[in-house]
């Protein structure tokens, strides 16, 4: 590189921030991004990108040589009603980018621009995938269908972090999101009076029971050193006091790092459910299924990104594995690459939720060097 990247970025900062101010004005749900999609398409096609749509996607090539590297950013918000009171407040109602993704859209853009500007220097192509509906966790395979990782050595994705201090750049080896997989299940018993069980078959104790058995798997039955979650996060039955209902509905989200591990899970939730319904002498009906793999990391790639990070002055740390699932997981099982977390925290501006909640917000200082690190691993790869 014959030019700081990280001097670069600073100098478009102020362009950056506007970007993710009008994407966070106006979020879009998941296969819903038209006019995000739009506007990046836009500032694409004027620095010279090859263009390929995929639906609400886009994939744009730049650069020549027989090696790509990937670099990637989700689009999508969330259904969710900003409680924020800032000038750049989501102005759509029951909708906010509360996750970042407005952040992720804008970083890869400014890199996008500067890339452009550098062409001439770049050793392999660069692809930008700008995807969409992450939060639902399948916009990733789209793109993948679509063609996203044809010739791809390598990709990377930056996730900005609020569980890190700002300016942070967080790397981890191996796994770090998990894998997400959910279940649903009916338990069926005989419906009757509430009092005369002799001539019903309640379906309620059996559930009770079920939703116990669920959490012995992981207390019980998987190495302490692992890490994994089984959560019933509903369970609906019965209409009255005095009525035995028909049947009994669980509904739950299992997470785990290892695609193995996953399947385990998934055949103890059926069984214990399945076995708890008929010692209850009811039936069951259970649907599960794996949403995602775990989001793993390749080491090679991280110890690049470590490096390149420091060579261009950012401080790198190690983050924290998370339950929480990513669709970037889709790209890191058939090429390799890593999932680098950004640190967004910071007390002094009362940037401290979490995602996901409406009070979501991210210290734009930090989206330049998100841009700069896109940039140089860009060209240093
Ligand atoms: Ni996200």
């Amino acid at each position: 590189m014959k030019f700081d990247p990280l001097k670069e970025a600073l100098k478009i900062k102020e362009e950056i921030i506007a970007w993710r101010r009008d994407f966070h004005m106006h979020p879009e749900l998941a296969f819903e991004e038209e006019r995000t999609s739009k506007i990046v398409e836009e500032h694409l096609r004027d620095w010279g990108y090859k263009i390929k749509r995929v639906g609400t996607g886009i994939i744009a090539d730049i650069g020549e040589g027989d090696k790509i590297i990937a670099l990637r950013a989700d689009m999508d918000a969330l259904p969710i009603q900003e409680e924020n009171d800032v000038p750049y407040k989501s102005q759509v109602p029951g909708k906010m980018h509360a996750c970042g993704h407005d952040a992720h859209t804008a970083m890869l853009l400014g890199a996008a621009k500067i890339i452009s500007e550098h062409s001439e220097e770049l050793n392999n192509k660069v692809r930008l995938i700008f995807q969409p509906a992450e939060e639902i966790g399948n916009g990733a395979l789209k793109m993948i269908e679509g063609g996203a990782l044809e010739g791809v050595a390598a990709i990377f994705g930056i996730h900005v972090w609020a569980e890190l201090e700002s300016g942070i750049v967080g790397v981890r080896d191996g796994p770090f999101l998990a894998g997400v997989g959910r279940f649903l299940a009916k338990i069926i018993g005989k419906g009757g009076h509430g009092a005369a069980p002799q001539y019903a078959i309640d379906p309620i104790p059996a559930a009770a029971d079920a939703v116990l058995g669920l959490q012995r798997i992981v207390a019980r039955e998987i190495d302490p050193l692992e890490s994994a979650v089984v959560t019933v996060g509903r369970i609906q039955g019965g209409s009255a006091f005095n009525v035995i209902p028909e049947s009994v509905e669980i509904e739950g989200t299992f997470r785990f790092f290892s695609n193995e591990l996953g399947d385990f899970i998934k055949s103890r939730i059926e069984e214990i459910i399945e076995n708890t319904a008929r010692a209850h002498r009811c039936k069951a009906e259970i649907k599960t299924e794996i949403l995602g793999p775990p989001t793993i990391n390749n080491r090679e790639m991280v110890d690049f990104v470590r490096e390149v990070a420091e060579e261009i002055g950012l401080k790198v740390g190690e983050v924290r594995k998370t339950l929480g699932g990513e669709d970037f997981a889709f790209y890191l099982q058939k090429v390799p690459g890593a999932f680098i977390a950004l640190g967004i925290r910071n007390e002094k501006k009362g940037i401290i939720y979490p995602h996901h909640h409406p009070r979501f917000d991210v210290d734009e200082d930090v989206l330049p060097l998100g841009t700069a690190l896109e940039v140089a691993l860009a060209f240093r790869f």
